[in-house]
């Protein structure tokens, strides 16, 4: 099955999707990190960022690729070259594009379907546009302020205060919730969970304690 984990930044969607696909023998699947490879790919053409036929040519040409929890870009891999801060500026011109998310989405569906259909997938828009069916879709939230002290322990994000980080946030919030193609937003099925006061493990037991449920359920559609 897929389980849909989606959220903010900085909410700790990464450390809960290993968690969880460690616990279930299943692969992962950060998909910001592919429109984090799609930005490299149309920074390195020098193309601009606004232009979406353009950014749309250039992710078409490249080979984007994901592979135990490293994201390549025409087989190398750009992992920490896609944590950089010119990247996560610039992401969001790039994952605004309606034509670029459609042609990345169909690599995320793909990648999952290699897997046969059993994975964890991070991301925004995954509960509502890129696996809807997704039997179990978990929806994390905290405070702006508890995001900003979890990215600060974050490597790349440690040379950052914590109000520039609380700013950077509020700005891709913002941008990610509003924009028209597939905005942050938690699909009328998910499980919202409100993780500020929560441990990580907690939040794991939550989403596992869906995860059997939904097995536990016979209904159709389940798994
Ligand atoms: O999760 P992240 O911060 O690495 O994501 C980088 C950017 O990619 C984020 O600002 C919004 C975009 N994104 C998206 O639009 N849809 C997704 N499913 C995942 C990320």
């Amino acid at each position: 099955m897929v389980i849909a984990i989606d959220g903010p930044g900085g909410v700790g969607k990464t450390t809960v999707t290993r968690r969880l696909a460690t616990l279930l023998g299943v692969d992962y699947l950060d998909t910001g990190a592919t429109y984090r490879a799609a930005t490299v790919a149309a920074l390195r053409s020098g193309v601009g960022l606004h232009d979406e036929e353009a950014v749309l040519e250039v992710v078409q040409a490249s080979t984007i690729t994901y592979t135990d929890g490293v994201i390549y870009l025409n087989g190398e891999s750009v992992a920490s070259e896609t944590r950089s801060d010119e990247v996560t500026q610039s992401v969001t011109p790039v994952s605004a594009h309606p034509k670029v998310r459609a042609h990345i989405v169909e690599i995320q569906r793909k990648w999952v379907e290699d897997r046969g259909g059993q994975a964890v997938v991070e991301g925004r828009d995954i509960g509502t546009v890129v696996f809807p069916n997704a039997p179990v879709k978990a929806f994390l939230t905290a405070a702006p302020e508890i995001r900003a002290a979890r990215r600060a322990g974050d490597a790349e994000a440690a040379d950052q205060g914590v109000a520039e980080i609380v700013a950077d946030l509020e700005r891709r919030d913002h941008a990610d919730s509003t924009r028209e193609a597939s905005p942050l937003r938690k699909a009328a099925d998910a499980f919202e969970i409100d993780t500020s006061a929560m441990g990580i493990e907690e939040v794991v037991a939550t989403i596992m304690g869906l995860v059997s449920e939904r097995r536990a359920d016979k209904r159709p559609g389940a798994c």
